[in-house]
């Protein structure tokens, strides 16, 4: 039987912590091979806040090198950048001219930014048109995001609705599949971690920055068990085996911390290696090897708009 078809958008978030492996990245791993998969880096999604060419190169490098480490192997996705394929923003101008000015008004995005007083560009309000065109634009069925991506796939799904109310059935209307990853994953402070907290342990850290990380948890002292430290054991061991431990270091916070560390390091090590084994040029030819499959596919379907929408003579 044939795999059903799966995109999904990355922008580059900055420096990933643990928090966003067992919150997003494992999940995504998880299930990417029982789809024919697209993975495509929204470098132009990304130009509705960047404004620093070398810094954006950069992070694009640096995102498609954290998503091989992780274990997203070029050779079972498709792995491509958006600005390499120009059927997305041809196809972006298009369900533009379809959709109204209120309706993108209602864009969580847009609406957000509004209401703090701040000027949106005509990026942000057209955002979710682009992002429709980069899943329509494949017929992809199936969408992983977080919860906070629902909104711009319903986006998509109109957008499709209207296309095809206007020219006849041509997209299919795309699902989401929101990721179902561990829950939230505490930081060093027991909030919940995250780089704007600055109480992250980083997915990609030395051994050092591990130890840093993990001597600072705060640990409380009301009960045998630091709790902010068992919360980040908990994702690397199962309770029968932490059990054991926890019992024979009752009260020793310090022996805790050293078995954490080691289990952070046995962890990190083996993706910390493999990214630093890729180098920039790799990922340029992966990039460039995604490009022409991802771009074959989307010509194919630009060449029957065209038709439709009569700009192809
Ligand atoms: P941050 O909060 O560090 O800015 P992002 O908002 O860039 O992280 O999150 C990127 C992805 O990682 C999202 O899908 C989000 O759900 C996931 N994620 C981030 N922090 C956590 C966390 N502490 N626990 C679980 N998942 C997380
Ligand atoms: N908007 C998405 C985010 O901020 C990224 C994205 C762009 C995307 N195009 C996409 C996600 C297409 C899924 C499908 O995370």
């Amino acid at each position: 039987m044939d795999k059903k078809r799966l995109l999904t958008g990355l922008k580059p978030t900055g420096t990933l912590h643990i928090g966003n492996y067992f919150g997003a990245l494992k999940p995504f791993t998880d299930v990417y091979r029982n789809y024919d998969s697209y993975l495509m880096v929204a470098d132009l999604h990304s130009l509705t806040t960047a404004r620093d060419g070398a810094q954006l190169r950069q992070n694009l490098i640096d995102l498609v090198k954290d998503y091989i480490a992780v274990g997203v192997y070029p050779k079972e996705a498709i792995i491509f950048k958006q600005s390499d394929v120009p059927e997305h923003t041809e196809l972006a101008w298009i369900f533009e001219c379809l959709v109204t000015v209120p309706f993108l008004m209602q864009a969580h995005a847009y609406k957000d930014k509004v209401a703090k007083g701040l000027e949106a560009n005509a990026g942000l309000f057209n955002y979710p048109m682009l992002m429709a065109a980069d899943i329509l634009l494949y017929d992809a069925e199936v969408v992983p995001v977080g919860e906070d991506q629902r909104q711009h796939i319903e986006y998509a799904r109109e957008a499709a609705g209207k296309f095809n109310l206007a020219y006849g059935d041509t997209f299919t209307p795309p699902q989401e599949m929101i990721l179902k990853g561990v829950g939230v994953v505490p930081g060093t402070d027991g909030a919940k971690m995250s780089k704007s907290y600055k109480n992250t342990i980083p997915l990609f850290g030395s051994r050092e920055d591990i130890e840093k990380a993990v001597m600072s948890i705060v640990t409380d002292s009301g009960g045998d068990r630091p709790e902010n430290v068992y919360a980040i054991h908990r994702l690397l061991k199962n309770e029968a085996e932490l059990a054991a431990l926890y019992e024979e270091n009752k009260g020793k916070y310090k022996n805790l911390k050293d078995a954490l560390v080691e289990d952070l390091e046995a962890f990190i090590s083996p993706m910390r290696d493999k990214r630093a084994s890729l180098t920039d040029d790799d990922v340029r030819a992966i990039l460039r090897d995604g490009a022409a499959q991802a771009r074959a596919l989307a010509l194919k379907k630009m060449e029957r708009v065209r038709q439709l929408i009569g700009t192809a003579i």
